[in-house]
């Protein structure tokens, strides 16, 4: 962004004379109604795409029991370009298995072990950091994303009882963590307007208190860094790359980090953005059907009340066009969303006062205005 068109390096091969297919999981909460402002855009970019609804959702757990089915894993491999998502969560099911199920059963059963999150910055006045520039603050983070404590290894003993112990293991492999800092390299070395002449990558961990798991991250870290002596590579303990996230974000260009702090330093990313309603993710296996979700969840405190900001859900969809080789319909796009946060045609959250539908008409006002010119 900031004036440069999308360079994205890990979309699908061309699939000339065919549609793409896309499966659409808008979810629970707020999902649904910024997976629909989203959509409103598909036909004005003009490139059909074949859509199909899945209704998996705590509400549909709560009617079927069903999360995930059987065959859905396979099917969506075999048979979608990708899929847009919306939210999950629900406080009737609150031990969110529809979200782990789903969402995580999805990330780790495709195998999208990269989770590209922009950290890009489109007006100066929703930055939250005295004196910042959209210049200062446009990086991506790449979160490894099938590995870490979500793989869920672990257990517990004495459940429910004073002498209770729980143990969630943090699994890295080296084919897990070489493979995702490969990806930072390759997304370094890819125009994305940096002010920086060099292109820089950072790894952040916590080796000093972790020195097994992510022992392994830095003697990985050190093996690529060698292969690219052109990219500048640098490293960060992760409780100071929180710190600078918000101090220095201008001395970022790709930070590539563990899947638990990718989550984390994501949301102070999207902080310094404007929040989450900004905030867009792409859970990504290069050239395979892959995953495009709002970092945001399912905000069950402003669902169904027009509040939502439909914009992470617009940059979304962006960067599921890159994806399928249309970065031309995701630049228009992130263009539009630029105009009218320019404007101050926003949401709440961003300091204006549309509601979620009225936003999305912004957006599409303002792509049919740029269609014009
Ligand atoms: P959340 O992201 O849903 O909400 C955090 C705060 O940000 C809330 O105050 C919410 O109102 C606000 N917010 C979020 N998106 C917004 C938007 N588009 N516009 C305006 N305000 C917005 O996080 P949470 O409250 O911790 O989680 C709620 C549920 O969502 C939980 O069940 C959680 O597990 C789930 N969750 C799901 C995903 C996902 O599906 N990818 C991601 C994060 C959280
Ligand atoms: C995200 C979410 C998920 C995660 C939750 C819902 C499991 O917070 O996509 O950032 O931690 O990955
Ligand atoms: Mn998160």
């Amino acid at each position: 962004m900031t004036g440069v068109d999308s360079v994205y390096p890990f979309g699908l091969a061309p699939a000339p004379g065919r549609q793409r297919r896309i499966a659409v999981i808008a979810g629970d909460g707020i999902g649904p109604e910024v997976v629909a402002q989203a959509l409103r855009v598909v036909e004005p970019l003009g490139v059909p795409l074949d859509i199909e609804h899945f209704p998996w959702s705590a509400e549909h757990y709560l009617k079927t029991k069903e999360t995930l089915p059987t065959g859905a894993l396979v099917r969506l491999r075999d048979e979608f370009d990708a899929i847009f998502f919306g939210a999950l969560g629900d406080p009737r099911v609150p031990d969110g298995v529809v979200a782990r199920d789903v969402l995580l059963g999805l990330r780790f059963g495709l195998d999208l072990y990269i989770n590209l999150r922009p950290v890009q910055l489109l007006d100066e006045r929703l930055c939250p950091v005295k004196g910042k520039t959209r210049r200062d603050v446009n990086f991506w983070v790449l979160r490894e994303n099938t590995e870490g404590p979500y793989v869920q290894m672990g257990g517990s003993f004495k459940r429910d009882t004073p002498d209770e112990v729980a143990i969630s293991e943090d699994l890295n492999t080296r084919r897990g963590v070489e493979r995702i800092i490969r990806a930072a390299y390759t997304l370094a070395k890819v125009p994305h307007g940096s002010a920086h002449p060099t292109p820089r990558v950072c790894m952040v961990d916590k080796a000093n208190a972790l020195p097994h798991a992510h022992g392994l991250w830095q003697r990985t870290f050190r093996v690529v860094a060698a292969e690219h002596r052109e990219v500048q590579s640098s490293h960060l303990f992760v409780d100071v790359a929180a710190m600078e996230f918000v101090r220095t974000p201008e001395r970022f260009d790709v930070v590539v980090t563990s899947n638990l702090f990718g989550d984390i330093l994501t949301d102070l990313g999207a902080a310094i953005c404007g929040g989450l309603g900004v905030a867009a993710s792409g859970n990504i296996h290069p050239g395979r059907c892959s995953l495009f979700e709002p970092v945001h969840g399912s905000a069950p405190d402003i669902a169904g009340k027009g509040l939502a900001n439909p914009l992470a859900a617009f940059l979304t969809l962006a960067m599921l066009y890159d994806h399928l080789g249309e970065a031309h319909c995701g630049d228009r796009l992130r263009k539009a969303v630029e105009q009218v946060v320019l404007a101050g045609r926003v949401t709440r959250d961003l300091g204006g006062t549309l509601s979620t539908s009225e936003c999305g008409d912004a957006v599409l006002a303002e792509l049919a205005t740029a269609t014009r010119n």
